[in-house]
């Protein structure tokens, strides 16, 4: 498929950067294998003439740049301008990985077909027919007249298609492909190529570009790291697909707050964003099994309460399991050695599973006490009382430090209704104002709040 003209392709080694014509399953000099990545090798420009000053006059002092004002247009999903820091910015490339099946071209032609209303919109369907995009559309009763819709897997004419276009659909990286390389359409070669051409539009043109990513097994998005450092935005769509609630989280954002998240339902009429929080990251039947506790976390501008639910078995094996989802392993290990040698909690022999719920990522640690509480609630067999909400850092030494966004955590318990807030004794001073609301119990160490919760 190389072109006629000068350009070939050779194999890079993305170890070594060693070179070879052809491509090999072991590189020769540094000996890794599945490192060979193919490579455009543009001819070698004609020598210019000595450059005394390659950036003479160019640099300009910090005080002469003028302030650039990011343009910013809804999305027309409340959830998704949030995730992006206030909104779509003009000439961006929004990458939006996720599983299978789990709603990324639902999303997006959603988000097609509001913009198509005022602005000139290209869906770039790779992996889809025209009328497989038509029914989607049809079948979420969207206004889509005005979208345009393109099925091809060659990029190389995408850029004669984009006369006036503002917004751009790629769905999806790994089905593209560009003649330029003779591997087939996905591979680390070929996602990098298309990616980069796809920035260079982006750029010069001021088109938004928003593309659809594969993951992987383990979950990161498909193809070579360099994608992501590419993408001014990086979005992980994720959720069950059994159940219907989708979290969009932000991990990279060049205009925004990464710890930003969006809470999505998938519905028949398409996936609808989602206000009220208390049912998803909350369960019915909290307050009466032992094991559960709420926390009101701050992920991005926001705080929620969430639920974290834990379960201790006995070891059926020699090495005790520990399996959290939603919470740092490594956190968690380092908690269980924190209640056995503070607090007396004897779990090594036990093993320990953590829930956070709704499939929400904690990974402040400010959640580190309910993290706690949860565990010395299964430990002692005791439930906490569905009311009850805790948060604090837990310091090696049993201490439970200050945390940030006290006074918001406190003001989200009190609107959610709770009658009782464990908080760390050092952020007391912040929340002394909420004590008519709510009974705020000051916590300095672990022990403490076990003593409060468990042993009253
Ligand atoms: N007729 C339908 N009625 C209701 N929901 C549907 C219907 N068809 C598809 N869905 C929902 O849409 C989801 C698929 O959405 P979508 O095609 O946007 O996913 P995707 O992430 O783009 O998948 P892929 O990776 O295969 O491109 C399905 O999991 C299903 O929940
Ligand atoms: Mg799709």
């Amino acid at each position: 498929m190389a072109k006629t003209n000068k350009t070939t392709t050779e194999f890079v080694c993305s170890e070594c950067g060693a070179t070879s014509p052809r491509w090999l399953g072991r590189c020769p000099s540094c000996g890794k294998f599945n490192t060979m990545v193919e490579e455009i090798v543009k001819p070698a420009e004609p020598q210019k003439a000595a450059r005394p000053s390659v950036y003479g006059g160019r640099a300009k002092k910090l005080s002469e740049i003028s302030y650039e004002h990011y343009d910013r247009t809804s999305s027309g999903i409340s959830e998704f301008d949030n995730v992006l820091g206030g909104g779509i910015v003009k000439g961006s490339l929004v990458l939006i990985g996720g599983d299978p099946g789990i709603g990324k071209s639902t999303l997006l032609t959603q988000i097609a077909a509001y913009l198509s209303q005022n602005k000139k919109v290209l869906y770039f369907s790779a992996e889809e027919s025209c009328s497989q995009v038509k029914l989607r559309a049809q079948r979420l009763q969207l206004k889509s007249e005005e979208l345009l819709i393109i099925n091809e897997t060659c990029i190389d004419g995408l850029e004669a298609e984009l006369d006036g276009v503002e917004y751009c659909i790629i769905d999806s990286v790994q089905a593209v492909y560009t003649d330029d390389l003779s591997s087939s359409a996905g591979s680390v070669g070929q996602v990098r190529e298309c990616a980069t051409k796809l920035m260079r539009i982006a750029k010069s043109r001021g088109i938004t570009f928003f593309i659809v990513g594969h993951v992987t097994k383990e979950g990161a998005l498909a193809g070579p790291k360099v994608l992501e450092h590419i993408m001014d935005t990086v979005l992980y769509f994720e959720g069950e697909n059994q159940e219907n609630f989708r979290i969009l989280r932000a991990v990279k954002n060049r205009f925004g707050n990464v710890q930003e998240v969006g809470v999505f339902e998938m519905t028949g009429e398409g996936i609808k964003p989602v206000t009220d929080y208390s049912g998803v990251f909350l369960s019915e039947s909290r307050g009466e099994e032992a094991g559960s506790v709420v926390t009101p976390a701050q992920t991005g501008a926001r705080c929620m309460n969430v639920e974290i639910q834990t379960l201790i078995c006995k070891t059926s094996f020699g090495q005790p399991r520990r399996m959290p989802l939603g919470v740092d392993y490594n956190k968690l290990v380092l908690l269980l050695a924190v209640l056995e040698k503070r607090c007396g909690l004897a779990l090594s022999s036990s093993d320990v599973y953590v829930n956070a719920m709704g499939g929400i990522r904690l990974n402040e640690p400010s959640c580190d006490l309910a993290v706690c509480a949860a565990l010395a609630s299964a430990y002692f067999a005791k439930p906490v009382d569905k009311y009850v909400a805790v948060f604090g850092e837990v310091g090696l030494t049993g201490e439970v430090r200050a945390v940030s966004y006290c006074e918001k955590r406190v003001a989200e318990c009190v609107k959610m209704g709770f009658k009782k807030v464990l908080v760390p004794a050092k952020n007391m001073k912040s929340v002394a104002k909420y004590a008519d609301k709510i009974a705020i119990v000051p916590i300095l160490y672990v022990n403490t709040m076990i003593k409060n919760l468990f042993k009253d």
